[in-house]
């Protein structure tokens, strides 16, 4: 299989203060390299934009290393084997990887297995680019996050915030499925429109319109038992209000202070989880990947018998990504934020 001599890639230009720019972003051509032995030159087509790559953008990043200034980002993408010396590549594999932000990756099959690329099942009825989303890490955060992290249980009224976003509305929906009560926030009335209608949640507000605390009081009158925090602060401060005797949290990220320029504050209302005997629990999806299998059995039959809605944002070409990236940020998609390479 052919590819071209050059391809593009996107470099962080400067480490962005506050919401990023697209001047933080540079788009530079450079030489396809080939591989050499026990390498794998891959063609990406599809690549994720996740918000914790804003987190790798400040100086010393945070549990990934931060980005460097000058040099390419990564972050998770899948695309097809152009040229292989490693046993077990072939061209025209289907692959996942690291080296995303680039429309060519050369990647080391020999290296620690969350740098090497692995082989992805793709066929009629499952594209390549589920990998990023339903069966991939975005899924699985929001399944080990409501089972394993939240320990969901019979009867927990639920609630989710991002919920129109990537992991936000698949937690909504495989929560509905389990038979719970779930209350889903979001920016905007028609993504509320979206999480109620498509989604199934019972209840919604768009925490735009007043203060979080009295909308989710007033969202859910008997309190709740699980809260899956993709924001922080002032979400969490008004879940820790609501939550009752032994509730559950799963602190997943805390979005709403990605971009901020002064330390964030923590909740003025903690002490609620003494008095409640409350547990936040703090996880990152790669503590559950021994869950991967498991979880993408349950979720191929629910995609396969149409139980779950999977919207995507899709930025078409890499030089679009920078954009598509801040506005993910300020919440301008809905379901999983995606790139599809040329
Ligand atoms: N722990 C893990 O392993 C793991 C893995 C993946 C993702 N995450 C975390 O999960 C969360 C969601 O990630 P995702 O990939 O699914 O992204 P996403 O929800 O698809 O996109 C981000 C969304 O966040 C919302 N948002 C932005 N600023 C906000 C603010 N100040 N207050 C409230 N909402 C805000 C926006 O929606 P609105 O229009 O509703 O504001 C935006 O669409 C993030 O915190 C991310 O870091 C954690």
């Amino acid at each position: 299989m052919g590819h071209e001599s050059t391809g593009r890639e996107i470099r962080l230009a400067a480490r962005p203060s506050g919401e990023p720019r697209e001047s933080d972003f540079e788009l530079v051509e450079v030489p396809v390299p080939e591989p050499q032995d026990g390498e794998v030159l891959v063609r990406n087509t599809w690549m994720s934009l996740d918000p914790a790559m804003r987190i790798r953008m400040h100086e010393g990043g945070s549990y990934m290393p931060a980005f460097e200034v000058g040099r390419p980002l990564d972050g998770a993408v899948v695309g097809e084997v152009v040229d292989s010396r490693a046993p077990g590549f072939a061209a025209g594999d289907s692959v996942i990887h690291r080296l995303g932000w680039r429309e060519y990756a050369l990647l080391d099959a020999n290296a620690p297995p969350r740098d090497r690329p692995a082989q992805i099942d793709v066929g009629d009825s499952t594209s390549a680019r589920a990998y990023l989303g339903p069966l991939g890490v975005t899924g699985l955060t929001a399944y080990a996050g409501l089972i394993d992290v939240a320990e969901m249980r019979e009867g927990d009224v639920v609630f989710i915030s991002a919920a129109a976003g990537a992991v936000g509305s698949l937690a909504v929906q495989i929560a509905k499925l389990r038979g719970h009560t779930v209350i889903g926030s979001a920016g905007s009335a028609e993504k509320c429109r979206f999480v109620a209608e498509e989604l199934g949640a019972d209840a919604t507000f768009c925490y735009r319109d007043g203060d979080v605390g009295q909308l989710l009081a007033a969202a859910a009158p008997d309190g709740i038992d699980l809260y899956f925090d993709n924001v922080g602060g002032d979400h969490l401060e008004a879940a820790l209000d609501s939550l009752r005797g032994g509730g559950r949290v799963a602190l997943c990220g805390a979005i709403g202070d990605y971009n901020a320029t002064e330390p964030v504050k923590g909740p003025s209302n903690l002490f609620h989880a003494v008095a409640k005997g409350l547990t936040l629990r703090g996880f990152l999806a790669r503590y559950y990947v021994h869950r991967m299998d498991e979880f993408r059995t349950e979720m191929r039959g629910w995609l396969r018998e149409d139980r779950i809605v999977y919207r995507e944002t899709v930025a078409d070409g890499l030089e679009r990504a920078p954009r598509a990236f801040i506005g993910m940020l300020r919440g301008e998609n809905t379901g999983k934020t995606l790139v599809k390479l040329r």
